[in-house]
């Protein structure tokens, strides 16, 4: 066997340059009714299984260093639910946040909460501000949590405040730019998504993240919400990585 041909070209020649890893994964947590639905069970059995598996997914982006990880857990529209499941709903908001805020001071997450928070019981809204201070100086991951958010309502916001600089005469209408638009937005000094993940197989963005998204890739999956686990994460890693993102450009 002496002139056996090389058939395989060095890996460096033959595999691309994986693109970076996502900086911001944001996740539509979606189906949790369904799932308890399909079991006999309660919507609420649903909610508390889905707030598991939003632990397991925190731990999913802490071992796979995504700097930014956001939630969509309650949206300005999920109070038209039936008041039962909106009281439960809360509940479990408030139970979560004092079961869990400790872990994850330890861990380095840096807790922000993007949505209408005076829309919550006052008890709810202090515990929220107390998450985000105990845990201000953290930097391994920025876990930012939608409640009662919607991408409209911020965004009116954000051009009201901006028709009051206007009408005070601190900005300009005719300078004013999408940077200093987005410094009005909840989610202002934050990366925008690069990856969207929706899970229970709808697909739609439900006024999330509705100017942010502009660019994002979008992962809908056909698993619900509570049996979401590390190895859907790292699925929705893979699939990001052979993405080609452009922005408008021409294609490299
Ligand atoms: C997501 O699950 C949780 C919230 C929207 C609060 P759903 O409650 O929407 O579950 P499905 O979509 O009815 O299955
Ligand atoms: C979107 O899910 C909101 C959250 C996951 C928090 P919904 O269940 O409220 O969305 P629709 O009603 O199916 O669009
Ligand atoms: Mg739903």
């Amino acid at each position: 066997m002496s002139s056996t041909p090389a058939i395989t070209a060095p890996k460096s020649d033959i595999v691309p340059a994986a693109p970076p890893p996502p900086a911001h994964v944001a996740i539509i947590m979606d189906g949790n009714g369904r799932w308890a639905q399909a079991r006999g069970l309660p919507r609420l059995a649903g909610h508390r299984a889905g707030a598991r598996a939003v632990r397991r997914t925190i731990e999913a982006a802490l071992a796979h260093n995504v700097g930014w990880l956001t939630l969509y857990a309650f949206s300005s529209e999920n109070w038209r639910r039936p008041r039962d499941e909106v009281s439960d709903l809360t509940a479990l908001l408030r139970h979560y946040i004092k079961s869990e805020i400790a872990e994850l001071a330890a861990n380095g997450v840096r807790l922000r909460f993007i949505g209408e928070a005076g829309r919550f019981a006052p008890d709810i809204q202090a515990s929220l501000a107390e998450a985000e201070r105990m845990t201000a100086a953290n930097t391994r991951l920025n876990l930012t949590i939608a409640l009662s958010y919607g991408g409209r309502a911020e965004i009116i916001a954000a051009a009201r405040l901006i028709a009051g600089a206007v009408a005070s005469g601190e900005i300009d209408p005719a300078t004013l730019d999408e940077a200093e638009f987005a410094r009005r937005l909840f989610t202002a000094g934050m990366p925008d998504p690069d990856l969207i993940i929706r899970t229970s197989g709808e697909r739609r963005l439900s006024n999330f993240l509705l100017w942010q998204a502009a660019y994002a890739e979008l992962i809908f999956l056909n698993v619900l919400w509570p049996d979401f686990g590390a190895a859907h994460f790292a699925e929705a890693l893979a699939d990001y990585a052979g993405r080609e993102r452009r922005f408008g450009a021409r294609p490299a």
